[in-house]
């Protein structure tokens, strides 16, 4: 594992997209798998103006999202759809038929599920961008997700739930089961990018890298990845 400590989270987002942009420059054509949540809006924002100022070209890139809630459709405020329209593909030049998330308003989820993992095995991840849980979830693989998962429906756990629920106007609104990324699909990325800012993330950042790996911390299974960078703030990286 490559890591990287900055000060801030500002410099974290600095360094996440220059990382993203220059694996974009180099491969015009690649495919991102992307996350949302607080921690990759900065790296979107700076992604966003490089494109802006024609520094970076989205048009032929192809991006599939770690996840989805279950229940709600794109339209959603609350959904990823929506977040990644609203902080990044509605802002650049990407073809948003080449976009793709796993669809959580699907009738038939494990259709969905097997879709989606067709889907993952037909455009490998270039890049894999990550942010990590406070629990050591990627993707939602909350612990004892088994290392060799498909995509599949989850059940949050209590701790995600309650993360989650700043996003939301009550803690009951929050969905309770996301369809992600198994860590089999997250762990086929040629590339994995993973950030954490804050001291709410120092323990499973300690877990993740300095950890036994096992099922406990599912982020801990990335130590056996040939290509991680981990990119933290000073807060992040203090147990380590
Ligand atoms: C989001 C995702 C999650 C988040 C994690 C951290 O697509 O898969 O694993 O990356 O929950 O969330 P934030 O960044 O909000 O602290």
């Amino acid at each position: 594992m490559k890591i990287i400590v900055v000060d801030d989270y500002e410099q974290m987002s600095d360094k996440s997209a220059e990382l993203l942009g220059n694996a974009v420059k180099s491969d015009p054509n690649a495919t991102l798998g992307l996350a949302t949540g607080s921690t990759p809006l900065g790296t979107y924002a700076r992604l966003v103006e490089a494109c802006a100022c024609g520094e970076i070209s989205f048009a032929a890139v192809r991006t599939c999202n770690l996840d989805e809630y279950v229940g709600l459709n794109a339209d959603n405020v609350n959904s990823y759809a929506h977040y990644m329209r609203e902080n990044l593909f509605d802002k650049i030049d990407i073809n948003i038929d080449n976009t793709h998330l796993p669809n959580g308003a699907a009738q038939d989820l494990d259709a969905e599920c097997a879709r989606y993992t067709e889907l993952l095995e037909s455009i490998p991840q270039d890049i894999q961008l990550l942010g990590l849980g406070s629990d050591g979830h990627i993707g939602f693989n909350e612990p004892y997700s088994p290392f060799d998962g498909h995509t599949h429906v989850v059940t949050l756990a209590e701790s995600t739930v309650k993360d989650n629920s700043r996003l939301f106007s009550h803690i009951d609104e929050v969905p309770r089961k996301a369809i992600t990324m198994g860590i089999a699909d997250i762990m086929r990325a040629r590339k994995i990018l993973i950030l954490a800012s804050g001291a709410n993330k120092a323990q499973a950042v300690y877990d993740m890298i300095k950890g036994e790996i096992n099922e406990a911390c599912p982020a801990s299974v990335l130590q056996r990845h040939p290509d991680v960078t981990v990119v933290l703030d000073k807060s992040a990286a203090a147990l380590l």
